[in-house]
């Protein structure tokens, strides 16, 4: 059957990918970044899954206003790499996965998850920034990718508590697919950061922090957080979040199995507008 061995979770600030593209990762300010993410690249060699189910948002790009999935499950054979206003950024395009993505979105949608199927869709930074971070800059993915959408753009958007528990029944449907199939899931986003208003460039260290260790240690207690704590503490973009909570409900422990071994943590300010927060956990099968 198919299973998930780890969950990955990472910010997607758009200028990492900018300083990638144009060379730039070799300056200090950059370094810093990219230092929290020489565990990372070695790691996803040793431990190459088949498919990531990559749990991002969309900024605009492949949705407008016209529609809003809050749940949008990407069943394309490929993606095309996004024009986001400046070229679509120099990296492979996306290779989906159709037949578990159809399968993930059949599970989920029976145990009451109402998910948009999206057969064509470009992906923006929210999704590319992540692989990058995670692969530097190969000449093709070296892994099949799901792209899972979730709203955190246009209110309302959902809570951490529906996140979490989406989480649980992606993990249900991974593992009633027959086929064996090695299956991350990435959560990404955050962490605190605010980009318009009198209140643009907060960060909240303490709270990321907080954020990371009961991610690691209470997710069920941290998925009880409402928006406003996200949007008063980490700001109006910290809402990314929730995202996380995805990612870490499809985990083992979380279905009565042994707790995951954190491999990574790093956390790092600034990012252009945003603290950097990563963290790699591995399931105990
Ligand atoms: C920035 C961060 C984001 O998450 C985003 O989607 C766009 C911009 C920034 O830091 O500038
Ligand atoms: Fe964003």
């Amino acid at each position: 059957m198919a299973r998930i061995t780890a969950s990955v979770y990472t910010s997607h600030v758009p200028a990492i990918g900018a300083a990638m593209d144009l060379g730039k990762d070799k300056e200090p300010y950059w370094q810093k970044v990219f230092a929290g993410y020489d565990f990372s690249r070695q790691w996803i060699k040793d431990n190459k899954p088949d498919v990531v189910f990559l749990v991002y948002n969309d900024h605009a790009t492949a949705f407008s206003l016209d529609i809003i999935p809050t749940f949008a499950i990407g069943t394309a054979a490929e993606f095309a790499v996004a024009d986001e206003g400046w070229g679509p950024r120099p990296v492979p395009k996306v290779e989906g996965a159709p037949e578990l993505a159809a399968h993930i979105a059949h599970s989920v949608i029976q145990q009451d998850f109402d998910l948009t199927i999206v057969n064509r869709m470009d992906v923006d930074h929210g999704l590319t920034v992540p692989l990058s971070l995670m692969c530097g800059q190969p000449k093709q993915w070296p892994f099949k990718v799901i792209p899972f959408a979730v709203n955190v753009v246009q209110y309302p958007v959902p809570s951490g508590m529906r996140c979490f528990r989406l989480g649980q029944a992606i993990r249900k449907a991974v593992e009633s697919y027959d086929e064996d199939v090695n299956v991350q899931i990435w959560g990404t986003g955050g962490m605190s950061h605010q980009l318009q208003g009198p209140r643009a460039g907060l960060i909240n260290r303490e709270w990321d922090n907080r954020f990371l260790d009961r991610l690691i240690e209470d997710p069920e207690g941290l998925a009880n957080v409402g928006h406003i704590e996200y949007v008063k503490e980490a700001g109006s973009e910290g809402i990314e979040l929730v995202m996380w909570l995805i990612a870490r409900g499809a985990m083992a422990d979380v279905a009565g199995g042994p707790k995951p071994t954190v491999k990574h943590r790093f956390y790092h300010v600034p990012a252009s507008n945003t603290a950097v927060g990563h963290l790699i956990l591995e399931n105990n099968q």
